[in-house]
């Protein structure tokens, strides 16, 4: 197949389309070849003809969205129009990226593909909004919400955490934030598999089992070798322009039950990223 995957230089991008051109012809278009904000580039898009356009571009700095709603909406709400409207002119189908965001958080075990979303962010909305284009849009759509991703080097919550540790003595991590982190790799694979099965549809992929911020952050120091002492604090004794959704945690139900494609548990993905870099 031929699959075009905007914000190509972006973490899951990257790997998504490494991982796309073993098997598919992987066309990669990052910000500076395709900025999915500008109305001209639907024309340019479905010029490509693509069978699938696997969309991984967005504004991914949920506390620059609290600052900025409009920033946000113009590229998770309307750059995903403009790309769901380059997939109805050329007939591809869309894989949009969305996020565990789309929920209040309030739920007592973790999200399945049929609950009811809910953002409590700017993040939240503009990314919902996204997701409500592609269905609106178009028939052929995978939307898949994911959670707490990262990739070694990548900037995210583990470097965050080594970065810390190697700066100071002891550290303070949330404890009452709960989420499924996910290895960047694994999420792709996953993506891979889903996309050749044409079952379009809304799915959870991410790493199996869920934690917290607190746990995430003492398996990282374990896994990096670094001991640190570790203080579990509570979200509201840490302060951000983006209140999180205190339960994130998403459970992929719908791939691992009708199509198999399941992730390991966090744990063991989180070890693999340690033994990988
Ligand atoms: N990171 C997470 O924890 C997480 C969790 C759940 C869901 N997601 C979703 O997963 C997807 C991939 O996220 P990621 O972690 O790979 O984020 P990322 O590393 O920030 O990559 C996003 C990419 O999109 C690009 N981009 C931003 N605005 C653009 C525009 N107007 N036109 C074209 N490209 C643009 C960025 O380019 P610049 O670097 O130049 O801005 C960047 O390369 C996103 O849809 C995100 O919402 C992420």
């Amino acid at each position: 197949m031929r699959i075009v995957i905007t914000g190509s230089d972006g973490q899951l991008g990257r790997a998504l389309a490494q991982t796309l051109a073993l098997r598919h012809e992987s066309i990669a278009l990052p910000r500076r070849d395709l900025d999915v904000t500008d109305r001209a580039n639907i024309a340019r898009l479905a010029e490509l003809k693509p069978d699938i356009v696997a969309h991984c571009a967005a504004m991914t700095n949920v506390d620059g969205a609290a600052r900025d709603p409009m920033a946000a909406f113009r590229v998770n709400a309307f750059g995903a129009q403009n790309v769901a409207l380059a997939c109805q002119r050329c007939d591809a189908a869309l894989l949009y990226i969305s996020t565990n965001e789309v929920f209040d958080g309030k739920k007592a075990a973790p999200y399945l593909e049929h609950d009811a979303p809910h953002p409590i962010n700017a993040y939240g909305k503009s990314k919902l909004a996204g997701e409500w284009y592609t269905r609106h849009l178009l028939k052929k759509f995978y939307i898949v919400r994911t959670a707490w991703l990262y990739a070694l080097g990548g900037g995210k919550f583990p470097d965050k955490i080594l970065e810390l540790a190697r700066r100071s003595a002891a550290l303070s991590v949330v404890r009452d934030e709960i989420g499924s982190p996910t290895y960047v790799p694994d999420l792709a694979d996953a993506l891979a598999q889903l996309l050749e099965t044409e079952q379009y549809g809304i799915y959870h992929l991410v790493n199996a089992g869920t934690c917290s911020r607190y746990e995430w952050a003492v398996e990282i120091l374990r896994c990096a070798q670094v001991p640190r002492p570790v203080k579990p604090i509570t979200l509201a004794e840490y302060s951000r322009a983006s209140p999180p959704p205190p339960n994130g945690a998403l459970e992929n139900f719908a791939a691992a039950t009708l199509l198999n494609i399941k992730l390991r548990a966090w744990q063991d993905a989180l070890a693999a990223a340690f033994t990988e870099t």
